[in-house]
């Protein structure tokens, strides 16, 4: 949904990746404004910005009005997000101390919207005593900081400094847009991805799971406030910031994860899919070509039964994918593997399935409720899925 995201920039090196960061804010379709420092403007020409923002920029406080709506005082009110990017130590000491001096500081001072700030100095400056004492009352007042990255500074040193990839202050814009931390104090456990069984040490056994649907969970359970920890196999996503991520390979290994994590877990979603078999004798080294071979399997752990037989205080949630017979299915492995609900959907349908980035399920719950959705984003369902596990929480 389109946002009205305000950008104050400020003067450093880092402006040009804020020129970049506008550019995909506004192909996300969000509004996006700029307002710039005095010193932001010896970096980067206004124009620029207002090329990428297709919206005019505020740098003076006392310019001819071009309407009569007081500026600073309307850009503050319109702001969904207040954006501070780069953030000087300058301008993190005057927020932190509530001067209000120019345009920028004003509209800041004047928002009531949640302000996202992504510091970028020197090494040293950042490292400082007092802007760190100014972070960390930021951050109490309840403002998002990005921290910086490390790596090779613009001014010659190698440190901790650098604005953070423009990902992860994409990823605090949407923790800073979602307003209603609904699972706030509460810890999610969920699991994505495929698990590979080794042969041999050069080949192994695995699906077509893409782990997209458990990174939206993770991700949604993240933004709404959660402590999210994911258990994931291997897969070619980047988790969303601020989610602890356990990486594993085989079925074992995520079993030997999740059964650490389970008890101080208040919600666990598993929606990884999990080999059932692995090879009985793994190979020590690369087997050699023949002209038949037969591979043993043996079974392994069912991960999610065991934690139905463990179950105390947590909601429980399964998914199963069936080519055939779903509700069926999904009914047994439910009461099975004692769930407080499952999360069905069939390989065969349209939009559903491995790697898509849609999905087309039905809920079926303990006490007898089956909800069927229409097709729908995985972000989508991973919100449906959160919000029927809050209400078991809640029951
Ligand atoms: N699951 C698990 N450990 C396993 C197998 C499955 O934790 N060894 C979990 C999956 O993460 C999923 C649920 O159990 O949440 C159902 O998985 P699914 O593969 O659909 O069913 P299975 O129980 O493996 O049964 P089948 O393969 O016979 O359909």
């Amino acid at each position: 949904m389109s946002k009205n995201i305000v950008v104050a920039v400020c003067g450093g090196i880092a402006v040009y990746k804020t020129v970049d960061l506008v550019s995909r804010l506004k192909k996300k379709g969000h509004n996006v404004y700029v307002m710039m420092t005095k010193s932001a403007c010896e970096f980067v020409t206004p124009l620029t910005f207002q090329t990428m923002s297709q919206n005019e920029v505020v740098t003076d406080m006392f310019a001819p009005v071009s309407n009569w709506e007081v500026e600073h005082i309307s850009l503050a009110t319109k702001a969904d997000v207040m954006l501070v990017c780069p953030a000087t130590a300058n301008i993190i000491g005057k927020i932190a101390s509530g001067i209000a001096d120019d345009f920028v500081t004003t509209t800041i001072m004047a928002t009531k919207a949640p302000k996202v700030i992504c510091p970028a100095m020197n090494n040293n400056m950042y490292d400082n005593v007092v802007v760190q004492r100014n972070l960390s009352k930021l951050k109490n007042d309840g403002c998002y900081i990005v921290e910086p990255g490390e790596g090779f500074l613009a001014c010659g040193t190698v440190g901790k400094g650098r604005l953070t990839e423009l990902e992860n202050i994409e990823d605090a814009i949407e923790e800073a847009l979602c307003t209603d931390k609904d699972l706030l104090g509460k810890r999610v456990l969920v699991t994505a991805g495929p698990t590979r069984e080794a042969i041999d040490p050069v080949r192994y056994i695995t699906n077509h799971s893409s782990g997209k649907m458990g990174y939206e969970i993770a991700k949604r359970a993240r933004i709404r406030g959660a402590e999210v920890t994911l258990v994931s196999g291997q897969v070619s996503l980047r988790p969303f910031s601020g989610i602890n991520i356990i990486p594993v390979t085989s079925a074992q290994d995520m079993y030997n994860a999740v059964i650490n994590e389970y008890d101080h877990s208040d919600i666990v979603i598993k929606a990884a899919a999990v080999a059932d078999f692995t090879p009985k004798d793994k190979s020590e080294h690369k087997i050699k070509k023949s002209d038949s071979m037969s591979l043993e399997l043996t079974k392994n752990p069912d991960i999610l039964m065991n934690l139905g037989e463990k179950k105390a205080h947590q909601v429980l949630v399964g998914f199963c994918m069936e080519t055939k017979e779903l509700m069926e299915n999904a009914r047994k492995k439910l009461a099975k593997k004692n769930l407080d609900f499952i999360v069905a959907n069939n390989l065969n349908t349209k939009g559903a399935g491995f790697g898509t980035d849609t999905n087309v399920v039905t809920i079926i719950d303990k006490l007898g409720n089956e909800q069927s959705l229409d097709i729908m984003s995985k972000g989508d369902v991973a919100d449906i899925v959160l919000d029927k596990a809050l209400e078991f929480i809640r029951k």
